[in-house]
């Protein structure tokens, strides 16, 4: 008998997974993590629906004065040609988003806090809801702020904010990050709270096969999205960049195959762990596999973020290597990925914000 199977058929019958459980389904063979897929298939089926929702991804500026050791547009890395959009560009960008029906777009961007920046987003924000008249979601991505700036931009228009936590296990986080006020896990952790307490659909989430990073500390990351009550993630491989201080740490990786896998299982073992929240098909999946975005749909995600950035400021906006999409244009992805959502077997929720379920129930709890 196949004691293996019937393992994970114990633990996939489970109401609660433990850490112990999440982890082994985190190390499970083929056959088990197969097992895994139907049962995290039939869940968002049950609870989301097979529809993906789009988010108009707009990546308006690479200039950001934080020096994460991942990241390919840090502050030290002087090798990039540093870009902004002006307003013009962004909103005809959003109009786009908006005529061909993504029902919300993101606004994605290096973290900056000085006021010119906050003032400009907060002015983008109205033009956004003037143009769409209030229809399109807005996503932001822009770091941490303080207290007032998330306020503002939430009375301007801004309903949904994406911070990732990059990893729950403070250890790990300092290796990552410098040790400084710019880079404190405290503060990041804060920023989350207080998106939730503004009543912004909060989002975050964790690269995955990094450096020094263990299954468990994997483990307790799914469970940190769980404990924090969090509306939407997004997390994906992380994909060593040349010109990053964390390169050198580059023969301590799993292979790219084994991050992507291990990336499937994580978006799968998240929507047993959170049913009805919004789980995003993170692009980097697809910088491994041409096909990791649908992959991932099939196992539970329900959010795609097409690329909408203007091609010729696409190359300058590379956080990690082999990004995907930077020779094509927004028409290209959108004809593109619509083909391939539908033989992944989903809907594409045009013309719908696609709001986290799990945000309403979360909100009326509180009240
Ligand atoms: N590999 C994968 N993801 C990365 N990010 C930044 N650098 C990399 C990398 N090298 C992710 C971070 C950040 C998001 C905007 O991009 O998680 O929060
Ligand atoms: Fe800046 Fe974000 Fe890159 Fe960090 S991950 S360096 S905050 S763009
Ligand atoms: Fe961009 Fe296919 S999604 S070209």
């Amino acid at each position: 008998m196949d004691t293996s199977v019937n393992n994970i058929s114990n633990i996939l019958a489970k109401a609660d997974l433990t850490k112990q459980d999440i982890v082994s389904l985190l190390k499970s063979n083929v056959e088990d993590r197969n097992e895994l897929y139907r049962k995290s298939a039939l869940i968002k089926e049950e609870f989301v629906g097979k529809y993906t929702y789009y988010r108009g991804l707009i990546e308006f500026s690479n200039i950001c004065a934080k020096n994460c050791y991942y990241c390919g547009i840090r502050l030290d890395n002087k090798n990039t040609s540093r870009y902004e959009l002006d307003e013009k560009t962004i909103l005809s960008a959003v109009q786009f988003a908006y005529e061909n029906n993504y029902g919300s777009v993101v606004l994605q961007g290096g973290e900056r806090e000085d006021k010119v920046f906050v003032e400009k987003i907060d002015s983008l924000l109205k033009k956004i809801k003037k143009l769409s008249n209030g229809e399109l979601g807005v996503t932001l991505s822009l770091g941490e702020q303080t207290k007032d700036v998330y306020n503002r931009w939430r009375e301007s228009g801004a309903h949904r904010y994406l911070l990732r936590i990059e990893s729950s296990n403070i250890d790990l986080y300092y290796k990552l990050h410098p040790n400084n006020k710019k880079h404190n896990f405290e503060r990041r952790l804060e920023a989350l709270q207080t998106l939730q307490t503004l009543e912004y659909q909060t989002g975050t989430g964790v690269m995955i096969g990094l450096p020094f990073q263990t299954y468990e500390d994997l483990a307790n990351d799914l469970l940190f999205f769980r404990d924090f009550d969090i509306d939407m993630v997004g997390m994906g491989p992380y994909i060593e960049h040349a010109e990053t201080p964390l390169f050198q740490h580059k023969e301590k990786l799993l292979p790219l195959t084994e991050r992507f896998n291990l990336s499937l299982k994580m978006i799968a073992i998240l929507r047993l762990l959170m049913k009805d929240i919004n789980i995003a098909a993170a692009t980097a999946l697809q910088a491994i596999d041409p096909i990791g975005r649908e992959k991932a749909l099939k196992v539970g995600a329900n959010i795609i973020m097409p690329n909408i950035t203007p091609t010729i400021n696409r190359k300058n906006y590379l956080l990690y290597e082999n990004k995907p999409c930077i020779d094509e244009g927004a028409d290209d992805c959108t004809n593109c990925l619509e083909a391939r959502i539908n033989i992944a077997g989903d809907t594409i929720g045009y013309g719908k914000k696609g709001d986290s379920k799990h945000y309403y129930k979360r909100i009326s709890k509180k009240k």
